[in-house]
């Protein structure tokens, strides 16, 4: 009866639109009206989710592969609900336990997923531009769950729902803070925010900025006490020190000294300014822990809202319409 109630909402939503996109590997494909759909999709699966009424078997019989190799918490697991509560079969192949490690490259492993008729295959992985080649390669629906310096669309969506819930559809003054250079985090997200029409601000040493990021709509500032005037919302970016970004600042000391988000500094920016980290949080170095507990702080919203998000989604490339064609044929 569940799914009965949340399919004839879905529909209604709905209105037999499908997403623009074949796969979701990057932010720039998306239009508003794609946006505006999974906005309204996640809001439906986050009452069913909040009201109990977890699992529901709209995708009984389908197959998703969460095929991730790089680490991950969050991301992989809410991937995994998200298609547990929607009633599909969920498996998962990590990179450190598959044949990548014998030798298979990365298209034979996907296409070998592919083969055991997979429905959607979620991958994340260290190389930048992966989920791009592979999409290709397969015939199933491809999620990019975070690829290397490029893009995580996922976590971008669900921030911006999140924003959504709590500040409302309007243009914000967003300041990132850290380690853009390396951030797919970032990387998304600033596409995202040039399409709702957000003044982006960010605030980093000169060796974190990615080059020409000032072509991308991004006012730059290197101190951020210059920076937080007038902002509505501050988005810590974390040091990825896995991408060696420890080697573009002096210290990590110095680095947290000037760019941790303190009380002293949320003070600076807009009265009820929110505060946002994609996780992992490292306490103390990026948010101090006043602030990463205070009630601005969207950290666990942001975490509690990947799941609707990601069974929009998963629901929509799944039953979309739009196939793609068999590469095999
Ligand atoms: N935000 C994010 O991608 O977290 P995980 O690495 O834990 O998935």
């Amino acid at each position: 009866m569940a799914s009965v109630n949340i399919l004839s909402k879905l529909k209604n939503v709905r209105k037999g639109q499908n997403l623009s996109v074949l796969d979701i590997i990057s932010i720039e494909n998306l239009t508003l009206s794609d946006l505006e759909l999974i906005f309204a999709l996640t809001r439906i699966f986050k009452d069913l989710v909040e009201t109990g009424g977890k699992k529901c078997d709209l995708l009984k019989g389908k197959t998703i592969v969460n095929f991730f190799n790089e680490n991950s918490t969050r991301t992989r697991s809410s991937f995994e609900l998200a298609g547990k509560h929607l009633g599909a079969d969920v498996i998962n192949v990590s990179g450190s336990a598959s044949s990548g490690k014998k030798g298979e490259t990365l298209g034979d492993s996907a296409r070998t997923l592919d083969a055991l008729n997979a429905d959607l295959l979620i991958i994340r992985d260290a190389n930048s531009g992966a989920p791009f080649q592979l999409a290709s390669l397969i015939q199933a629906p491809l999620i990019n769950a975070g690829d290397g310096w490029h893009e995580h669309p996922t976590q971008a969506l669900l921030e911006a729902f999140t924003l959504r819930e709590k500040v409302g559809k309007k243009k914000l003054t967003y300041l990132f803070v850290g380690d853009a250079l390396h951030s797919r985090v970032f990387g998304s997200q600033v596409r995202l925010y040039q399409k709702l029409g957000f003044e982006i601000r960010l605030a980093a040493p000169a060796t974190l900025i990615p080059k020409n990021v000032e072509n991308w709509g991004v006012k730059v500032f290197y101190k951020i006490e210059d920076a937080l005037p007038g902002c509505d919302a501050i988005h810590a970016i974390r040091l990825q020190t896995e991408r060696a970004a420890g080697k573009f600042v002096a210290t990590g000391r110095e680095y947290s000294k000037n760019y941790c988000i303190n009380p002293a500094r949320v003070k600076l920016a807009n009265k009820n300014a929110v505060i946002l980290h994609a996780g992992p949080v490292i306490r103390e170095f990026d948010i101090r822990t006043e602030v990463l507990e205070s009630k601005q702080c969207l950290v666990q919203d942001m975490v509690q809202n990947g799941l609707p998000t990601r069974m929009a989604l998963t629901w929509l490339l799944i039953t979309s319409k739009l196939k793609k064609t068999n590469p095999w044929k």
